[in-house]
């Protein structure tokens, strides 16, 4: 098992600014594939030797789980779940992704790697609970919603502690996670972290913790507000008299078209409506009657409304 601290800052740093500046492209990932992996190599740490622990094998806690193991991070020997209902863990157990535990006290001090993905309202009871069989050298990846650093940090009485926000297509590997860190975790440590959670899709650091309630307003929520545009086109389409499936096919193959198009481009979303909406035509009606109903307004204000309840959720525990 190898635990480094206070690995030199500028491997890790060169990805972090290419990350944080968001590029896109496979030049970029290939570039940071490259990167990480040379890292990897240079410094005599190894992620596959690493114990894994996940808390919770729930949506997010199975995901993570099949997460690594599709992608190879990791093997089912070094993961370890725990849950804490029998009937659950053995369905769990059934799926053959790792040992399944029970009991905190049976695996939490294998772990160089706890991630903690229990509901919020579950959290302070989990961490006071684990409190005495933690170890300052071990790492925590909290992906609950709200609970800040500072936290888990009283609760569990553990400093290397990283927060992060993902969202529900990381089930499918297109998931979108901001995270930060406590400043005891080192940098080789969040790159690792970040290679775990790169796993189900892409991942930004971001340095202030209140940048995660934010993440949480924008990404974490919004599938929702993607699949709520969503319905709204498909109840259109029916309304025109395409039937559910062909409504369906419709819509959803035009936003994948529409993302597509977008993510492999250097136009910003003006220039693409532009390029859709010629003057006097069908689209221009559409958007105009969008702007006439404050639509634009109404999509800010939604967000800013889960900000403001990320908040005080955050407040709450
Ligand atoms: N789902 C999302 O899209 C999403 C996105 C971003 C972040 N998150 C965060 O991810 C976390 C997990 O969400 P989820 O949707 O995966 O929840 P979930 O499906 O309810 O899974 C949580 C699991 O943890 C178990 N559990 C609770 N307390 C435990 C304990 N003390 N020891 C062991 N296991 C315990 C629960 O068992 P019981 O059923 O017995 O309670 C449940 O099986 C949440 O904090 C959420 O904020 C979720």
């Amino acid at each position: 098992m190898y635990r480094i601290i206070g690995l030199n800052a500028k491997p890790f740093l060169i990805i972090q600014v290419l990350t944080k500046l968001n590029l896109s492209g496979q030049g970029l990932k290939g570039f940071v594939d490259y990167a990480t992996t040379a890292i990897a190599k240079t410094y005599p740490f190894k992620i596959e030797q690493m114990k894994i622990l996940i808390i919770g094998g729930g949506n997010m806690g199975l995901t993570y789980a099949q997460s690594f193991l599709r992608s190879h991070i990791t093997d089912k020997k070094n993961m370890m779940l725990l849950e804490r209902s029998p009937e659950k863990a053995a369905e769990l157990a059934l799926k053959d992704i790792g040992t399944v535990y029970g009991n905190p006290e049976d695996c939490i001090k294998k772990a160089d790697i706890v991630i903690f993905a229990v509901k919020p309202q579950d959290a302070p009871m989990l961490l006071e609970s684990l409190k005495e069989h933690v170890d300052s050298q071990q790492v925590f990846l909290s992906i609950m919603a709200g609970i800040k650093i500072e936290t888990i940090a009283n609760l569990l009485g553990a400093t290397k502690i990283i927060r992060a926000m993902p969202n529900l297509p990381a089930q499918i590997g297109m998931g979108m996670t901001a995270f930060t860190s406590s400043d005891e975790v080192t940098r080789i440590e969040l790159v690792m972290v970040q290679n775990l959670i790169s796993t189900t899709g892409k991942a930004i650091y971001v340095e202030k913790e209140s940048s995660i309630d934010a993440a949480t307003a924008i990404s974490g929520s919004g599938p929702a507000y993607v699949f709520y545009f969503m319905k709204s086109m498909i109840q259109a389409a029916n309304q025109m008299g395409f039937s559910n499936s062909e409504a369906e096919l419709l819509v959803s193959q035009t936003f994948r078209g529409a993302v597509d198009l977008y993510s492999k481009s250097n136009f910003d979303c003006d220039q693409w409506i532009q390029r859709v909406a010629s003057k006097g035509g069908t689209t221009e009606a559409a958007l105009k009657s969008y702007t006439d109903n404050k639509v634009h307004e109404d999509i800010i204000e939604a967000a800013q409304a889960a900000l403001k309840r990320a908040i005080e959720l955050g407040k709450q525990v």
